[in-house]
């Protein structure tokens, strides 16, 4: 049985993998600390309000002696490292947000895990920081180069990735120099429910359904290699039980896209939708589709993200190899999967959108 200490977990992948995990582990205790930023959504757990071997904290990962506090009082053998900020568009308005959670906050997690595990001696041996990374670190590819493997040397572009690869090298000196027992995943791009919609794939579904246009950077032929959330739990899960430490490895969908293809095959899954279905015509009458029109009528090329990365892709031969690690969805199965999760929680995007779930935050949490 582990004990579980789950930064970030009420984010989009956090709130995913807390999920997953209380599901195949129900006797595992779980503590989410997530400051709740504006991606951050307490509602995500609601489900998990009555399990009595989870608990949500309210914090900041910079809170050093609050994270040492829960690692001692509630006994916590496991990190699993997901906050952060995520967005590189805001990484490029404003770099600051992301130097302060991505490289202090990991910093200020290692110092509070090595005082408790290490020198106060809680759980010297059997201890593990798993820490949740991504592929940006490796800078861009061109067309025909191999995918990224735990071997490509690091070269990120945006204050983003920049941020994550310090976090990355702060995590590997803690192993080398303080024998902390830590693991990385450097992951390619997520996708599925509780996706933030600031990102390319929730923003376009709810475009489509607002009758709002369709923002494609540049000129859409930039590659991501997509990867359902779920896969992404289920690689982290096989790397913290089976995954030797000090050791990286990535995680990838081997399911590469151009942008334009991706929203062109949203465009056309929603027409689809609303060709079979009148009640989506009468709850969104100002899509297109309701009109009997393509969705893919709101595209707009506009002015393309400042060092646009062009291409991602992994090579997953190695977590293949060493965990027998293969994705179990679909890109077919989950991307409708996902745009049936967002027309059933409409609820959900409105109040991330609107605001009224940032000012439930200020009633419910001012005091935290
Ligand atoms: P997200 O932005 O949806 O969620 C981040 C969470 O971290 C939020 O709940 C936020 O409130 C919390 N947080 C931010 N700063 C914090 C702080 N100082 N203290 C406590 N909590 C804080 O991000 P995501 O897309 O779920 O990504 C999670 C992790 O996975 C990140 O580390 C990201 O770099 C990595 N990653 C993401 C992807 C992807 O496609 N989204 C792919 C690979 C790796
Ligand atoms: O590769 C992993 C990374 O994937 C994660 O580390 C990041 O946290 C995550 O946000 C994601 O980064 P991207 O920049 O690839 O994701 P995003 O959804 O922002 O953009 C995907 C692609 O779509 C990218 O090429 C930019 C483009 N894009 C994005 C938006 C928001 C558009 O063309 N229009 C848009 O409006």
């Amino acid at each position: 049985m582990k004990r579980l200490l789950v930064t970030g977990g009420a984010g989009f992948i956090g709130s995913n993998f807390v999920h997953y995990w209380l599901e195949k582990y129900p006797n595992d205790h779980v503590v989410v600390l997530d400051a709740l930023t504006y991606a951050g959504n307490a509602s995500n757990l609601t489900a998990l309000d009555d399990v009595q071997n989870f608990e949500f904290v309210h914090g900041d990962i910079n809170d050093t002696s609050r994270v040492e506090a829960l690692l001692r009082e509630q006994e916590l053998d496991t990190i699993v490292h997901f906050a952060a900020e995520s967005h590189v568009d805001r990484s490029i308005e404003g770099p600051d947000a992301f130097i302060t959670a991505n490289i202090l906050g990991t910093h200020s997690l290692l110092k509070a895990a090595r005082q408790v595990w290490l020198s106060e001696g809680k759980c010297p041996l059997d201890h593990r920081f798993h820490h949740v990374s991504t592929d940006e670190v490796f800078g861009s590819l061109e067309t025909g180069d191999p995918g990224f493997s735990e071997q490509t040397a690091y070269a990120p572009n945006s204050p983003y990735s920049a941020s994550k690869a310090s976090s990355d090298f702060l995590v590997r000196a803690y192993h080398h120099t303080y024998g902390l027992n830590v693991t990385t995943s450097n992951c390619s791009n997520n996708y599925g429910p509780y996706h933030f919609p600031e990102k390319l794939i929730p923003l376009v579904m709810i475009n489509i359904l607002h009758g709002k246009n369709l923002p494609i950077y540049g000129n859409g032929m930039n590659i991501r290699d997509w990867l359902y959330v779920e896969d992404h739990a289920y690689g982290i899960d096989l790397v913290i039980n089976s995954g030797k430490v000090g050791e990286t490895y990535n995680i990838g969908g081997c399911n590469e896209w151009t942008n334009i293809d991706i929203v062109n095959l949203i465009c056309k899954l929603m027409d689809e939708k609303f060709a079979s279905n009148d009640l989506l015509k009468k709850r969104f009458p100002t899509s297109p589709a309701s009109a009997g029109k393509d969705s893919a009528s709101l595209i707009e090329y506009v002015k393309d993200r400042a060092g646009h990365d062009f291409r991602y892709a992994i090579d997953t031969s190695y977590i293949e190899a060493e965990l027998g690690y293969q994705p179990k969805v679909t890109f077919e199965q989950g991307i409708v999967k996902t745009l049936d999760w967002y027309l059933e929680n409409e609820d959900w995007w409105q109040a991330v959108m609107d605001g009224s779930y940032q000012a439930w935050i200020e009633t419910n949490y001012k005091a935290a």
